[in-house]
Order: C-alpha cells, then structure tokens, then sequence
C-alpha cells in the first residue's frame, strides 16, 4: 500500500508539473502571436533589415513603447500608419507586446 502510494504521488506530481508547463506554452505562444502582428512591418521578433525606415522593435523597453503607442493614440505624435494600428489594438495588447519585445535580446 505505501508503495501504491508512493507510486500515485510520483504520478500526480509529474501530471501537475504537465499541466503547469503546457499552461506556461501556451501563455508563451499567446504572446508570440500577439506581438507576430506587428512583424509585416517590423520584421520577425521586431527585427528589421539594415537601412529600414521602419524602426526596429526588438529589445525596446516596455516604458518607452507603452509612450510611443498612447502618443500614436491620442494624435501627440505624428504618424503615417501606426495611429491606425494602434487603434485596433486593447490596452491589454498592448502590454503583452511591450512585454514580448522588452523580453526578446536583440
Ligand atoms: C503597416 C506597417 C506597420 C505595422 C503592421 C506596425 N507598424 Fe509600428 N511603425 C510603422 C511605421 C511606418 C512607423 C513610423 C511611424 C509612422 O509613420 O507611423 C512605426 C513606428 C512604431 C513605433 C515607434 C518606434 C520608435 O522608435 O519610436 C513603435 C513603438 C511601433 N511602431 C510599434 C508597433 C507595434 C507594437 C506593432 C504591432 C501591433 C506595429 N508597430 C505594427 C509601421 C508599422
């Protein structure tokens, strides 16, 4: 009985242990995706190409981003295209993507 026992927790503990790394995957994905929106323009994981007018996204701190994207917002900075981006976008997203690409080394 005490080796059942042992057994059944050896087995639970690893089911759990899963359970917990699939959530973390898919929180992971989750946010991969998200910021993936913005790699027409920014390139993959907000890298661009040497010589791009496009800024790159990669390693910007979360700060100055969450500024960028309420100035893109509320009209205080200028753009062409990011004002409508932004639109689309909760405040939700938002943060995940600052995250993501605060996150991401250069
Ligand atoms: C259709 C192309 C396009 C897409 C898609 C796009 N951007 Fe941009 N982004 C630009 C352009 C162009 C600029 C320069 C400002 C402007 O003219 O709009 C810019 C500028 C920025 C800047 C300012 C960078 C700096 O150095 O100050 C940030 C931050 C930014 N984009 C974030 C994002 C995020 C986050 C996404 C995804 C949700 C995204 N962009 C999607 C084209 C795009």
């Amino acid at each position: 009985m005490t080796r059942f026992l042992q057994v059944a927790t050896v087995m639970w503990s690893a089911f759990f242990a899963s359970l917990v790394h699939a959530q973390t995957t898919a929180a992971a994905l989750h946010q991969r995706a998200t910021a993936a929106m913005c790699a027409n323009c920014h390139g993959t994981d907000g890298r661009t190409v040497d010589g791009s007018a496009i800024p790159a996204l990669v390693g910007m701190p979360k700060d100055y981003m969450l500024r960028q994207m309420q100035a893109f917002k509320d009209g205080s900075r200028p753009a062409t295209v990011m004002h409508q981006i932004v639109k689309g976008l909760t405040d939700a997203q938002v943060q995940t993507i600052a995250d993501y690409y605060a996150a991401t080394k250069r």
